[in-house]
């Protein structure tokens, strides 16, 4: 009962995806992914993810040698021929990488190749936010600083991220369960290690703009719910001031969807609960994509 994935073209085993040690994806993390959930087995904005992955692709100057249109038959394609194995689950992560390959003999990014790529799928790993629904999580602005545009662009979705490794360490010394918010060089609130945020002042929800963070599909979809519920968003420069004195504060990512901050740097937001847009946007996401998103992660998680 094993997840069937893509891997340089073939059919395998999820245990049979390998990288070769000598390949730059493992040895010098030139390498771009994607991660994309299904809801009912259907894959959440698809297209919006490829995409997202050949801007990856262009500004990394790898190539992949599959077409988008291919990359994006692929993903549904392995997304079918594990359909059978989804009831245990409830829904799938689905990943795709994309490496540069591995070296020539002069070790220089442009003679490397030919590129290796995957497709596969996982379970939603919905016991690591499901009680956050209901008790918020706790957010802790680490020293750790995201890249700049000028050195890495954030915007790509790249596995070099040991700046995230140290944020997350750095933070469980505070609060094991504290979930690390990064900022840039001028202190402008940017992002998590695997999320974008929210916070929502006097009805208007604010969010940092694409300077400095990877451009969130589930970003995207806020911006699409709060257009449909009337309420106004603005992106622009956050600092701590402005997450302590919000009313509301979110996460979005792809598998939770919206996690609300309930803490932020050992301060209580507003009560302390959930806020009610952040309630309303998780429950027109729910709504659009015909399940209840809270529902599932309790019904499914697992620790
Ligand atoms: C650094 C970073 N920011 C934000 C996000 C959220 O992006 P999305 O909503 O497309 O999952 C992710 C997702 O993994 C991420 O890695």
């Amino acid at each position: 009962m094993e997840y069937t994935a893509y891997f340089n073209g073939s059919w395998v085993p999820n245990s049979e995806i390998r990288i070769d040690p000598f390949d730059r994806g493992f040895l010098v993390g030139d390498v771009v992914f994607e991660t994309e959930r299904t809801f009912n087995g259907k894959v959440f904005r698809l297209r919006e993810h490829i995409e997202r992955l050949y801007r990856s692709l262009t500004y990394t100057r790898i190539d992949s040698e599959l077409s988008p249109e291919e990359m994006l038959d692929i993903s549904e394609e392995v997304v079918r021929r594990n359909e059978h194995l989804r009831s245990d689950v409830g829904d799938f992560t689905v990943h795709q990488f994309v490496t540069r390959g591995k070296n020539g003999p002069r070790f220089r990014a442009r003679d490397a190749g030919p590129p290796t790529v995957s497709v596969r799928v996982s379970p939603v790993s919905f016991g690591r936010y499901a009680e956050a629904y209901s008790s918020g999580v706790h957010g802790v602005i680490s020293r750790v600083r995201s890249y700049s545009s000028e050195s890495l662009d954030p915007k790509i979705k790249t596995y070099s991220r040991m700046h995230f490794n140290l944020a997350e360490m750095e933070v469980a010394d505070i609060d094991p369960e504290g979930w690390p918010i990064l900022t840039d060089l001028g202190g402008h609130l940017t992002e998590g290690t695997s999320y974008n945020m929210f916070l929502v002042t006097d009805g208007v929800i604010r969010t940092p703009t694409d300077r400095a963070v990877l451009q969130g599909v589930s970003r995207g979809m806020v911006f699409d719910l709060a257009r449909q519920l009337d309420i106004p968003v603005v992106e622009e420069d956050l600092q701590p001031y402005d997450l302590y004195t919000a009313d509301e504060a979110f996460f979005t990512t792809t598998s939770p969807c919206v996690v609300p901050v309930t803490k932020a740097d050992n301060r209580q937001i507003a009560d302390g609960k959930p806020g009610p847009i952040t309630l309303q946007l998780l429950a027109a996401w729910s709504e659009t994509v015909g399940l209840d998103i809270v529902d599932q992660a309790l019904m499914y998680a697992k620790d």
